[in-house]
């Protein structure tokens, strides 16, 4: 397994001096880089960046295959209840290692049940999957590291009553297992105190740095995706993005360019693999990227209201839909490719006598044109003057998934650093939600409704009834 990062696209030299990074700026970090590896150094030590070493935690590895054996046979159907860190991760490591999982006979993937993961509060959405399964034969994960988020604690309760009347009130806790904080919580509570099973997310790992848990882990291995190669690439990538040399650690040296992109004006950061199967990693990490740095206050107090924007993107299909925007629209974007080597698959074009025009794709293969394509996008898009690089995958495995999770979680943290906020807090959500509680009657919050109030009845209704 192999990964690297050809950043010769975001150079000055390759795209000109008004948006390309020259040698002189990256130098110019080297010292400061030094300075952020040694913070990271130091809090580790202190135990402050508990996922740094999830990948050499062996023994919650064991304990969650056990559990995972178990589920696997008593269960066809797992759903994952969580939202944000606690769902993106596993959804998108799932579609990368078993694309087509949930639609293939249970014959075609013997003894790994369908995997379902609901994050959200549509009740549509919830119906229409819960229709699809028996509650007898369903099994809910329920994660969420609060314990207290109100989107998964509606879809606790719903999903409790749904199995309760079906099964009965003795054995419904059987069909849960609770995935949260080893102490504070209501999942906790109810875990310690209502004979349900959990497992633990270790402390000081944040949600959207979680997915190599058991929040990841647990319904990953019920599926089938083999989690211990996953841990294994994600160990053996650490040793590359954990030294303090900007140039050689692609983790360090991809957020240094994606942030002095950022200083020239490039806020927005596309992903945009070309692979049907990495597709929703792009999406994970629109999350961890977004929460991470979107701040308004920097370390030291003072107001930034900094950012990159991420926005994800798949080629080709976004060929025709995105890029004219990214090659003709404004100069505002830096484009992360990911490009797969090697597919599992390869189809090769037959000549087609009907067909004389299409005679110069005969002989060539799908992925040789997906490969093309990319080179094609590339090209235009540098010639236009627009930074992109390239994040060349050898092949979509266990392995390079897990290191490919570790890379983007090591830039992410790097990035905050660089940007100079904490990219481990989201104090942005929480006044939404204290509006969201004060709107559901939650005890407590009756001043946050008042001040909703108030919001609502400054400003005079402008409603189109169409
Ligand atoms: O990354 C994060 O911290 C968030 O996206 C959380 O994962 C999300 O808000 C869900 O929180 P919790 O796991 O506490 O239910």
């Amino acid at each position: 397994m192999q990964i690297s990062l050809d950043y010769t696209n975001m150079m000055a030299d390759a795209i000109g001096a008004e948006y390309g990074v020259s040698d002189d700026e990256l130098a110019a970090l080297s010292s400061r880089t030094a300075e952020i590896h040694a913070q990271i150094c130091q809090s580790r030590e202190q135990g402050e960046l508990p996922f740094f070493d999830l990948p050499e935690e062996s023994e919650m590895l064991a304990e969650v295959q056990v559990l995972a054996a178990e589920l696997r046979q008593s269960f066809e159907n797992i759903i994952v209840l969580g939202i944000g860190g606690s769902a993106l991760g596993t959804a998108a490591v799932m579609r990368a290692l078993s694309l087509t999982h949930n639609l293939q006979g249970s014959e075609q993937r013997p003894g790994a049940p369908r995997l379902f993961v609901l994050d959200n509060v549509d009740p549509d959405g919830f119906s229409a999957h819960l229709a699809l399964c028996h509650p007898a034969k369903t099994c809910f994960l329920v994660v969420s590291k609060s314990g207290a988020t109100v989107e998964t604690s509606c879809q606790f309760l719903l999903a409790r009553q749904w199995v309760e009347t079906a099964v009965g009130t003795q054995n419904f806790q059987d069909h849960f297992v609770l995935i949260t904080d080893p102490e504070n919580g209501v999942l906790r509570a109810l875990a310690q105190q209502h004979g349900y099973r959990s497992c633990t997310i270790p402390p000081g790992v944040g949600g959207r740095f979680s997915v190599l848990t058991p929040v990841g882990l647990l319904p990953l291995a019920c599926a089938g995706v083999d989690i211990a190669a996953l841990m294994q690439g994600a160990a053996d990538f650490a040793k590359k993005v954990c030294h303090g040399d900007l140039m050689t650690n692609p983790a360090y040296l991809n957020a240094t360019l994606q942030y002095l992109a950022y200083q020239k004006g490039l806020k927005i950061s596309v992903m945009m693999p070309y692979s049907d199967r990495l597709r929703d990693i792009a999406d994970w990490f629109r999350q961890l990227w977004a929460e991470s740095l979107g701040k308004r206050y920097g370390l030291n107090g003072q107001e930034l209201f900094v950012g990159p924007t991420p926005i994800n993107a798949l080629g080709t299909t976004d060929q025709h839909s995105q890029v004219q925007l990214y090659m003709e629209g404004p100069v505002d974007k830096v484009v992360t490719f990911i490009a797969v080597d090697r597919f599992a698959n390869d189809l090769k074009m037959s000549k087609y006598d009907a067909a004389p025009q299409l005679d110069y794709l005969s002989g060539h293969s799908m992925a040789e044109l997906i490969g093309v394509e990319l080179l094609a996008t590339t090209a235009a898009l540098t010639r236009n003057h627009r930074p992109n690089c390239t994040l060349r995958v050898s092949e979509v495995s266990p392995e390079s998934v897990g290191a490919l999770l570790y890379l983007f979680e090591v830039q992410t943290l790097f990035a905050g650093y660089l940007f100079e906020v904490n990219p481990l807090d989201q104090p942005g959500v929480e006044e939404g939600k204290q509006f969201t509680y004060a709107l559901m009657g939650r005890e407590g919050f009756e001043e946050k409704g008042r001040e909703y109030a108030s919001i609502q009845s400054r400003s005079k209704p402008r409603l189109l009834d169409c």
